[in-house]
């Protein structure tokens, strides 16, 4: 079952989702347990991020007790290089806040046997004891981590085609959309539905189409994140244009 909310514009809405990330983060560190927090990229969760480095600064949020994996990275791009997932990660958050570098996990676009990487992402993420909370976006193709059409809830971390609907929509990260690698290593649907809380921020007019859809039509492979649905703690955070295609409120 998604719960939509609805906020007024995108930076109301990410003081809401950080202050819940800290709320989690403050109340497992107070009995001594880590929390586990899945992280996304892309330009939707940059105001969130933006957000917890105020509350680190300003209000002692503090990130030692926290443990991160982040859905996908490019195939081909290392940490150095400054469209890669590790890069973005680093520049947006972990290079501002407390987290123990070796408790920050990206999978690695350059291994060399990507299968055997994909295991170990699964393993690390069993072994941390699961996702307690995972923050996504969405792709206008119906994309939750880099799980494009068709895919269900039986993908785990594996590495996936990029549709070309997506490359283009990256191409401006890029500079050019031929520099906007085919292939990317994502978690899969199913590892996203382990996840104990997912939190999807989509933002603006260009996202109300897939966010009705993932919503209101029955899960389908054909919309990866349509199956949220099936997801019992999950909370869509829109702002008004994101929202603007909904037939009702959930
Ligand atoms: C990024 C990711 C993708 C993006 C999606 C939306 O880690 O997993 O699913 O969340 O492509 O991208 P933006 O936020 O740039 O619209």
């Amino acid at each position: 079952m998604i719960h939509v909310h609805v906020h007024p514009d995108k930076a109301t809405a990410v003081k809401s989702v950080a202050a819940s990330i800290a709320k989690l983060i403050r109340e497992r560190a107070a009995k001594g347990q880590r929390t586990v927090l899945g992280l996304a990229t892309g330009s939707t969760p940059i105001p969130l991020y933006a957000e917890l480095v105020r509350l680190h600064r300003e209000d002692g949020l503090s990130f030692r007790t926290v443990t991160t994996f982040n859905l996908d990275e490019y195939s081909g791009l290392g940490p150095d290089h400054d469209q890669s997932y590790r890069y973005f990660m680093q520049q947006q958050l972990f290079n501002h806040v407390d987290v123990t570098p070796s408790e920050t996990h990206v999978p690695n676009g350059l291994a060399k046997d990507v299968v055997a990487e994909c295991a170990a992402y699964e393993a690390a993420i069993k072994k941390a004891g699961g996702i307690d909370l995972q923050v996504l976006g969405i792709g206008r193709t119906g994309h939750i981590g880099f799980n494009e059409p068709p895919a269900g809830p039986s993908t785990r971390t594996r590495q996936v085609h990029l549709d070309e609907v997506t490359r283009r929509d990256n191409a401006s990260f890029f500079g050019d959309v031929a520099k906007v690698p085919h292939h990317a290593v994502t978690m899969g649907v199913g590892t996203i539905l382990d996840c104990r809380r997912v939190v999807l921020l989509a933002w603006g007019e260009g996202k109300a189409e897939i966010v009705q859809r993932s919503v209101e039509v029955a899960p389908a492979d054909s919309c990866p994140a349509s199956w949220l649905q099936q997801h019992t703690a999950c909370d869509f955070i829109l702002d008004t244009a994101a929202a603007a295609k909904l037939s009702k409120t959930h």
